[in-house]
């Protein structure tokens, strides 16, 4: 048994608890097993930036500075949600925090269900906002939890556990239906998001986790008052890819079959980025398989304000800690920053407006859905 594995099997055998059961799960298969999607990607690679010869600014003036939902980001950057409830999940969690801190970018945490079910585990959430006092964080709850009877009081509670200064739903629909003990329940879900939009102090970000929001979803979500979606596309982490292993390891055949089947389900982030910039004025954080600064560079060239990373930095928190996570961002931010003086952009916004071209199956899909590929390509900023 391995180090990460010896740890959790410690917690798992502590608690009697389904909900923190897997959530470890979770965490233990990320970090030991292949999740990725494998015969689909992000979309990302059928983009392409035309290289500017004459950028006519220097290296260093260029500027990361961006905003979200009107806090002030260093860079446009978010550590995706990803865990609490346990030990290893607090460690984990106090770590990407400082790292945030340290950056001046954005962090959310994994979903809170667990500790609005046990109070004694909100300190493995709470310890974000200890360690980073000044950093965009983000409270999480799942859209199922609404369904099945969540209302304000549960929302409110999760943003006071980390003082958060946004609270994200998320909408797993896919994750639900292939989990053997999933909670596939999503009817009145929109109903309750227009809830919580009308009664929270904090902006609500609504939120997939790797199978891409479309324009018709979008739409609905802007309809009643949101102002910002984390689109989770596909491309990176597949949870239908986790439920698998989990289904494989409690030798549930049926599950393990479906969850098989849908392993690479969804709509590519890049794809899913022009989806809901082209048809809404949200703001977008493009998150599912952002690997890279080019990545970072391409969603928001392609609409988004910010991109978010969730599976690379697990690894590097648990194992280097901060170090490993600053050395992983500091590369990431250093590669935007190439990016951007190579097409000229001395700024986020100029990023915005620099011409882009589409191609391959990201291109097939976009025309097909109306949308024209001559309006990112012959745009004339910063070329
Ligand atoms: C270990 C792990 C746990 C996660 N838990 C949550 C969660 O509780 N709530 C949530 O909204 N997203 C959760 N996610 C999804 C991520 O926030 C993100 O949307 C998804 O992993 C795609 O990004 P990636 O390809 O960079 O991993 C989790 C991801 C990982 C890897």
């Amino acid at each position: 048994m391995n180090n990460f594995n010896a740890a959790f099997h410690g917690e798992v055998k502590s608690q009697a608890n389904l909900t923190f059961n897997r959530k470890i799960d979770h965490l233990r298969i990320c970090l030991n097993k292949n999740v990725s999607f494998i015969g689909k990607s992000t979309g990302f690679n059928d983009v392409e930036f035309i290289h500017n010869a004459l950028p006519e600014i220097d290296f260093d003036e260029i500027s990361l500075e961006t905003s979200l939902l009107g806090y002030k980001l260093n860079a446009p950057i978010i550590i995706s949600a990803m865990t609490g409830g346990s030990r290893v999940a607090m460690k984990i969690n106090e770590v990407l925090a400082r790292a945030a801190e340290k950056l001046g970018i954005g962090m959310g945490v994994g979903s809170q269900r667990v500790a609005l079910e046990n109070p004694s585990l909100s300190s493995t959430f709470s310890i974000v906002r200890e360690v980073a006092p000044n950093a965009f964080l983000i409270a999480n709850l799942g859209a199922a939890q609404f369904s099945l009877g969540f209302g304000v009081e549960e929302a409110r509670k999760a943003i006071e556990m980390i003082d958060a200064n946004a609270l994200a739903i998320h909408l797993n629909p896919l994750q639900e239906a292939v989990q053997c003990e999933g909670e596939p329940k999503f009817r009145g879900v929109l109903s309750k998001l227009n809830e919580l939009v009308a009664e929270l102090d904090v902006p609500l970000i609504v939120k997939e986790t790797g199978a891409g929001i479309s324009r018709e979803v979008a739409v609905l979500l802007e309809k009643i008052g949101v102002k910002c979606v984390d689109i989770g596309g596909a491309g990176g982490t597949s949870w239908a890819a986790v439920e698998y292993f989990r289904a494989l390891e409690s030798n549930n055949d049926l599950y393990a079959s479906i969850a098989k089947l849908f392993w690479d389900w969804g709509i590519p982030t890049a794809i899913s980025v022009c989806e809901v910039s082209c048809a809404t004025g949200l703001e977008i954080i493009a998150t599912g398989g952002v690997r890279s600064g080019l990545d970072v560079a391409k969603a928001i060239a392609l609409g988004a304000s910010s991109a978010g990373i969730a599976l690379p930095l697990l690894r590097p928190a648990y194992e280097r800690g901060v170090e490993g996570v600053l050395d992983f961002l500091n590369k990431v931010i250093l590669e935007l920053r190439t990016v951007m003086f190579l097409v000229g952009a001395k700024s986020i916004s100029d990023l915005k407006r620099v011409p882009l071209i589409i191609g391959g199956f990201t291109a097939e899909w976009l025309k097909l859905r109306g949308i024209k590929l001559e309006k990112y390509a012959r745009r004339t900023g910063n070329v």
